[in-house]
């Protein structure tokens, strides 16, 4: 068993107009994110940038932070379309995304709510959990960038692949979006729990998805690297250890 991270659901407001004016990359060093501070420095070189690690024992407690009332995540209808972003995903770069779309946001310091889940992947069995084995099988229906499943064809609800045990404590930061222009508007929730699936279905996603056509990379070390630590405070204890890096799934599940 080991860490995998992820960030998941990227829920409302989604942003639109997000992309940058330049044409970036993950894969080519005249473009990857080692020179988005160079090309867009506005955000990209500002001082709140995502994604960072979570440094749980700096985190300091916050009782103003509440826990969540989520709605719609108990839908099985609400999930309705899967769409592979390739690169260019406006919103967080890693991924599975679920978003109403809105054009808010992104002028305000604290626009944007992102939604971290930390995937704890398990060698010990395969399929599992029976809900990621439904939507990782249709990962061969997005294997290129543009594809989109629309209507989603399955029913599943977020709370099928993210158990609600899960979102009741996290870690908040003030960040930003994780690809350029990097906006921070970002208000980070990284919840501490983990999502237990099994190493064969994470498998798929770098295995099935590509960044482009068929002919183009899978989708793999698609992440920008950590940026310099922020503030962090949670809403319970205890503090889980864990360690935040990031695996990326451009893909797009969006939300009625
Ligand atoms: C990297 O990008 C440059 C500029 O677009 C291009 O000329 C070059 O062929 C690319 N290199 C690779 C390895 O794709
Ligand atoms: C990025 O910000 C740092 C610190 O403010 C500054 O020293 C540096 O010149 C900036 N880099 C670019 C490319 O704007």
């Amino acid at each position: 068993m080991f860490w995998l991270a992820i960030v998941l659901l990227c829920l409302i407001p989604a942003v639109q107009g997000a992309t940058s004016d330049f044409a970036w990359c993950y894969h080519n060093t005249s473009c990857n994110d080692a020179t988005w501070a160079t090309n867009a420095p506005s955000y990209c070189n500002g001082s709140r940038q995502s994604p960072i690690n979570i440094d749980s024992t700096k985190a300091t407690l916050d009782s103003n932070l509440k826990t969540f009332t989520f709605t719609k995540f108990d839908s099985k209808t609400a999930l309705v379309k899967m769409e592979n972003t390739g690169n260019t995903a406006p919103h967080c770069e890693h991924q599975v995304l679920v978003q109403p779309e809105c054009d808010c946001g992104l002028k305000d310091s604290e626009g944007v709510a992102a939604f971290g889940f930390l995937i704890d992947v398990d060698t010990s069995t395969t399929g599992q959990p029976a809900s990621w084995k439904t939507l990782t099988t249709l990962l061969s229906q997005i294997g290129q960038k543009g594809q989109a499943i629309d209507p989603l064809s399955v029913s599943i609800s977020v709370d099928d692949l993210v158990p609600a045990n899960t979102l009741k404590s996290f870690y908040r930061y003030l960040g930003s979006l994780t690809t350029p222009n990097c906006e921070e508007a970002v208000v980070w929730t990284v919840f501490k729990q983990p999502v237990k699936v099994s190493k064969d279905l994470i498998d798929l996603f770098s295995t099935t998805v590509r960044v482009g056509d068929a002919s183009s990379p899978y989708m793999l070390n698609t992440y920008r690297k950590i940026q310099p630590a922020q503030t962090i405070t949670h809403n319970s204890s205890p503090k889980t250890s864990l360690s935040f890096g990031v695996l990326l799934l451009a893909l797009t599940l969006w939300m009625s």
